[in-house]
């Protein structure tokens, strides 16, 4: 490929113990489900590790001055965001931090809002912090996910607390635009509802007429009621280096956080923080080859899933996440009948939508077309449907 960087190579993961790829160890099936990526992460990332690998001493590690000053950085020169350095709260992970944010806003018995289909934690957050969840399902318009406003109006009940935002939506693909955001804010605003951000997929938008607009950044008073679940861990492939971070701006809310992590959430591992820092000071020209990769990775999905009769996805604006719709193939369970034709996906009952599935395309390009060339066969044969003989590939 033209470009510095290598997506094309197929790495193997074998013998690193990788989620991903040991949960078909020794089966002949392709896997496309957990987010994280099959590529190397930037170089920069690679030699910022070598370097403190070889200080040799790995002592207690507060987070170095030098990686706040990068966030605040990126967060400036990214999102147009001025951050205070006090605002930041490390956290090894960010399903401990929904988790966190759950237990820091209201009381046992209150009310989390969030819309579904979605990351699974974002459900399961509320009840192990003694909430409940309330969904507000997600609609279809014009083929385009959107919320429903009125639905999550008539959501809202006197114990409703917390509205849980994924912007980008993982897992339809959908960068909120400020109209939107705008929406979500004045209803939490109307309601005084507390705002969590999770903003893990910020760095991954794939359209290039569109910018990640943190919801912080619409007012003032919006930022006063939002909490914002960072990472580097989803843009730069490190996420088995657990750093990330929330932002909260109010001292109140900001306390109520630091005080459920409690003495309970570990420190960051020092080389997630070492790894962080290269990667928000150095990674971009990695990023960008990356995007401009994804890009045509996602393409390719569209192109292939509308060729293929009983799916359909609607355009991934962000995240290397396709959402597809297999209700009109008439499959029984979904997650098994990919992975009986060699393509491991994430049913999308996880998410709270069962007759979907999850499709990770973060992964070299020709992997990515065997594994649809098996969906398209997979589904010929079931439907006795005869395909184009072109290959998706063109
Ligand atoms: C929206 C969202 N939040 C959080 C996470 C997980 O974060 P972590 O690995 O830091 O716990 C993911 C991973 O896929 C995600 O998509």
């Amino acid at each position: 490929m033209n470009s510095e960087f290598d997506f094309d190579t197929l790495i193997d993961r074998s013998g690193t113990a990788t989620e991903k790829w040991e949960k078909y160890q020794g089966r002949d099936i392709i896997p496309l489900w957990v987010a994280d990526m099959d590529f190397r992460s930037p170089p920069a990332v690679i030699q910022a590790l070598h370097e403190r690998i070889e200080h040799g001493v790995f002592g207690y590690t507060h987070p170095p001055e030098s990686l706040v000053a990068a966030v605040q950085e990126h967060l400036q020169r990214d999102f147009d965001w001025q951050v205070q350095a006090e605002w930041l709260v490390w956290l090894p992970g960010l399903v401990c931090g929904l988790n966190v944010l759950c237990r820091s806003v209201g009381e046992p018995g209150d009310e989390v809002i969030t819309f579904t289909p979605i990351y699974p934690p974002f459900m399961s957050a509320p009840a192990l912090s003694q909430r409940s969840t309330v969904k507000v399902p997600l609609q279809l318009a014009g083929g385009r996910w959107v919320a429903d406003l009125e639905a999550l109006e008539r959501a809202i009940t006197p114990r409703s607390r917390l509205l849980l935002l994924c912007s980008p939506h993982n897992p339809v693909g959908r960068a909120w635009s400020r109209s939107e955001l705008q929406q979500f804010a004045d209803v939490a605003e109307r309601h005084d509802l507390i705002i969590g951000s999770d903003e893990i997929h910020a760095g991954l938008i794939l359209d290039q007429q569109i910018r990640h607009l943190p919801i912080a950044t619409l007012s003032p008073e919006t930022c006063r009621r939002t909490i914002t679940l960072l990472a580097p861990s989803k843009s730069y492939n490190i996420p088995g280096l657990g750093c990330s971070l929330a932002v909260i701006s109010d001292p109140q809310l900001r306390k109520r956080f630091i005080k459920a992590a409690g003495r309970i959430v570990p420190h960051v591992n020092l080389l997630g923080y070492t790894a962080a820092e290269a990667a928000y000071r150095k990674g971009e020209a990695w990023r960008q080859a990356l995007l401009a990769y994804l890009r045509g990775n996602r393409d390719l999905v569209e192109q292939a899933i509308a060729a293929i009769p009983g799916l359909s996805m609607s355009h991934v604006e962000a995240t290397y996440l396709a959402w597809i719709d297999v209700r009109g193939a008439g499959i029984d369970n979904p997650g098994r009948f990919f992975e009986a034709a060699g393509v491991g996906l994430s049913d999308g009952a996880d998410f709270d939508a069962p007759g979907f599935v999850r499709l990770n395309f973060g992964c070299s390009r020709s992997l990515l077309v065997e594994a649809l060339e098996r969906i398209r066969t997979a589904l010929g044969s079931t439907m006795g449907t005869k395909f184009h003989e072109e290959s998706i590939e063109q």
